[in-house]
């Protein structure tokens, strides 16, 4: 058994990783909010902390202690906009190793009971995994455009909309074939990073074991 509780205005600095992320959206609104916060993509960093970026394979650092990981694995073969694909895809193993992807991070949770929070698009995720606890749109924080977005939350709260917008441009949907599309469509909307960073970052983990301390107050490494 574990308890998390949250607490406004009260802020634990926590070590987080913000997993498959490029763009250092959410990674750079939670180091603004005064989290250990680092990034890590196969791609260089964008934004402005990158010193916090890890370019690697997120599966070598998984395991370095984190207090929180909010993840953003690939949804190529899982995402239902490709479903016309997905027999190819199951045939050939892409769809399974999608799966296997997202699981390493349900997987990271059993085996730490810290918070975690995975972004998909809608996609067989709903039925291989579970149902998300949510379905957020950028409309919900500030951005009028629909883009219907899973989240599967494990010992974090549901995200309260911060900005209900009236547009509703499916501009993700409409994007035009480009060398760097899937790139763009992947992109976290600030009003969600934001969002995420003030409404997760204040997500306090307690284990049986009282008063556990944050494993690292330097913000200098990542300890991996
Ligand atoms: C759906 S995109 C998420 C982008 C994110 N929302 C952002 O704003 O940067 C998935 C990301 O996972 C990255 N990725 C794929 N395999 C990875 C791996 N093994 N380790 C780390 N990142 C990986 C890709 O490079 C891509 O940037």
């Amino acid at each position: 058994m574990y308890v998390h509780s949250f607490h406004a205005g009260n802020l634990l600095k926590m070590k987080c990783l913000i997993a498959c992320e490029y763009s250092g959206r959410l990674r750079d609104a939670m180091i603004d909010r005064g989290h250990n916060a680092w990034s890590c993509d196969l791609l260089p960093s964008e934004g402005e902390h990158k010193n916090h970026h890890l370019q690697c394979d997120v599966f070598e650092v998984l395991d370095s202690n984190w207090d929180m990981v909010i993840a953003f694995p690939p949804c190529t073969h899982l995402a239902s906009s490709g479903a016309r694909w997905f027999s190819e895809k199951r045939e050939d193993g892409r769809q399974q190793a999608g799966t296997d992807f997202f699981m390493e991070f349900v997987a990271w949770h059993q085996r730490t009971l810290k918070p975690l929070a995975i972004e998909n698009p809608v996609g067989i995720m709903s039925t291989h995994y579970r149902k998300p606890d949510q379905i957020i749109h950028p409309w919900m924080f500030g951005h009028g455009e629909t883009k219907a977005t899973c989240l599967w939350l494990h010992g974090l709260p549901i995200l309260n909309p911060t900005n209900i917008v009236e547009g509703r441009v499916p501009r993700i949907w409409k994007m035009p074939p480009s060398e760097d599309r899937a790139k763009l469509r992947s992109l976290t909307y600030v009003g969600i990073a934001q969002a995420m960073a003030t409404q997760w970052g204040n997500a306090r983990h307690t284990e049986k074991t009282p008063n556990k301390t944050t494993p690292d107050e330097s913000g200098a490494s990542p300890e991996h």
